[in-house]
């Protein structure tokens, strides 16, 4: 091969293998770096032609392999493996090369990285990778971010290796500095909203209506053709009918209730407390996670308090209402998420077109839905709408809606049922259109214990009290 190879990628696990064949089969030339001999020997024989896609272990060699400017794809574990990597290219690369970190590092790892290597000349991305590995070999979404100018070098490649969206590649530049790493980790906060939501309507269903894995994989199978239509539905409709191969059962009753996290989820809830933005429904599913993780105690304290009996309710008005009160506790998690980048956006000098991100959202990624076509047109219609829950096609969408979330909550709570997810969207809402709350109150108090001052409703000013004078 004469000419260098278009594109370079270190990492050659599920996730780069994945992705740097997706590369080669849209026709670009792509070579792998890997320490372990093997997986270079899998890519190798998996790509059948080296002309198109190889790779080796040497890094001194990958890099000489590949055109200048060199374009280079991380896709390796978050954090200190990143800098590791980087620390040994940079003795090969030259200034105009570009690196792309497609892992979900911390945003603010990605604005240092990205300083200390503009020093060097070297560009550097920040891009998160979302789809899994089916996403990363049949096109996922890639939310990059970092320099603009540097990004028409790499555009052609991402946007064909990008899942379509109605022939729309769900790739766009979306800012500087670490913006790509910033919306991919609230993709994953909403991702965990999404799932933790999804499991709760699953237990009401199972618990409430005493429907069988079997009927409940119907149901979810019936939503995803409708407006709950989404990936997560979508893969909630097939695991209720997944076998166990180790048992006669159901392979979902016999997974433990502790879920793991890597982290991205609770990234999203820190950072959206730092910046002032209620993101409750996302901040449960964290809680969530980790509640669960807390079995034994669980067990133990199941032997200490008793729980009302469950009085099931008739299986159609329940399904009805868990498919309005899951629709609209989805929009309430998509609009806290995307509220937390437009925040962002301010606070960190990303320019983020809150539209694009829906757009770019709505093929490839795990929290892709049929609902984000309407975000899309909602940020389209408005592009300054401070929240989902002030567009004028929304309020349509969820008023119809309420009245079944309360009853399906009101329902949960008597029944010992916990539904934080569904609580948490509902009390948002609550709070988010209420004109008049109590922290007038909460004011007060403060006023009393601390003399904090207070505003008053009838005029202007800062105002104390002396409370016991
Ligand atoms: C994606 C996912 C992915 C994430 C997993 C696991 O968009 O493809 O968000 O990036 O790593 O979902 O996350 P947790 O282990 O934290 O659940």
């Amino acid at each position: 091969m004469e000419q260098g190879y278009d594109f370079g990628l270190v990492g050659l696990g599920v996730m780069g293998r994945n992705f740097i064949l997706n590369v080669a089969e849209k026709g670009f030339t792509a070579f792998g770096n890997d320490l372990d001999a093997e997986k270079v020997a899998a890519l190798i024989s998996e790509g059948g032609n080296e002309n198109q896609v190889s790779a080796t272990t040497n890094l001194a060699t990958f890099v000489e392999k590949l055109s200048a400017p060199r374009k280079i794809m991380l896709l390796v574990p978050a954090g200190k493996i990143v800098d590791a990597v980087i620390e040994s290219l940079l003795p090969y690369l030259e200034p105009g090369d570009i690196l792309i970190d497609g892992g979900n590092s911390f945003f603010t790892d990605t604005d240092e990285r990205a300083a200390y290597l503009k020093e060097k000349g070297i560009h550097f991305f920040g891009a998160g990778v979302s789809g899994g590995a089916k996403g990363a070999r049949l096109g996922p979404s890639i939310m990059p971010g970092g320099s603009k100018e540097a990004y028409a070098k790499v555009q052609p490649i991402l946007e064909a290796a990008a899942a379509k969206y109605q022939g729309e590649p769900c790739v766009a530049y979306l800012g500087p500095n670490s913006a790509g790493n910033y919306v991919k980790m609230v993709h994953n906060g909403i991702e965990y909203g999404l799932m933790q939501l999804t499991s709760e309507i699953y237990d009401l269903l199972k618990k409430g209506g005493d429907l069988s894995n079997s009927e409940l994989h119907d149901i979810f199978t019936q939503w995803n053709t409708g407006r709950l239509q989404s990936f997560l539905v979508q893969i909630t409709s097939e695991i209720l009918a997944k076998k166990d191969d180790l048992t006669d059962g159901d392979l979902i009753d016999m997974i433990l209730d502790r879920a793991k996290q890597k982290g991205t989820g609770k990234w999203t809830s820190q950072n959206a407390m730092d910046l002032g933005i209620p993101v409750p429904s996302i901040d449960i599913s964290v809680s969530m996670r980790e509640i669960s993780a807390l079995k034994e105690e669980r067990i133990q304290a199941n032997k200490l308090y008793t729980r009302p009996s469950i009085e099931s309710m008739e299986k159609t008005a329940l399904i009805d209402l868990a498919e309005e009160a899951l629709y609209f506790s989805f929009i309430m998690t998509y609009a806290q998420g995307l509220h937390q980048l437009a925040e962002a956006s301010k606070e960190y000098g990303y320019q983020l077109d809150i539209g694009l991100i829906a757009k770019i959202w709505r093929a490839g990624c795990i929290i892709r839905a049929a609902m984000l076509a309407d975000i899309t047109a909602a940020f389209e219609e408005d592009n300054s709408l401070p929240n989902l829950l002030l567009a004028p096609s929304f309020v349509k969408k969820i008023e119809p809606t309420v009245v079944a979330a309360r009853k399906l909550v009101g329902y949960g709570i008597t029944n010992g049922i916990p539904l934080p997810g569904l609580v948490n969207s509902l009390t948002y809402f609550d709070a988010y259109t209420s004109n008049l709350l109590p922290l007038n109150m909460i004011q007060a108090q403060r006023d009393f214990f601390g003399s904090h001052t207070y505003e008053r409703q009838d005029r202007e000013g800062i105002f104390h009290t002396d409370w016991e004078g």
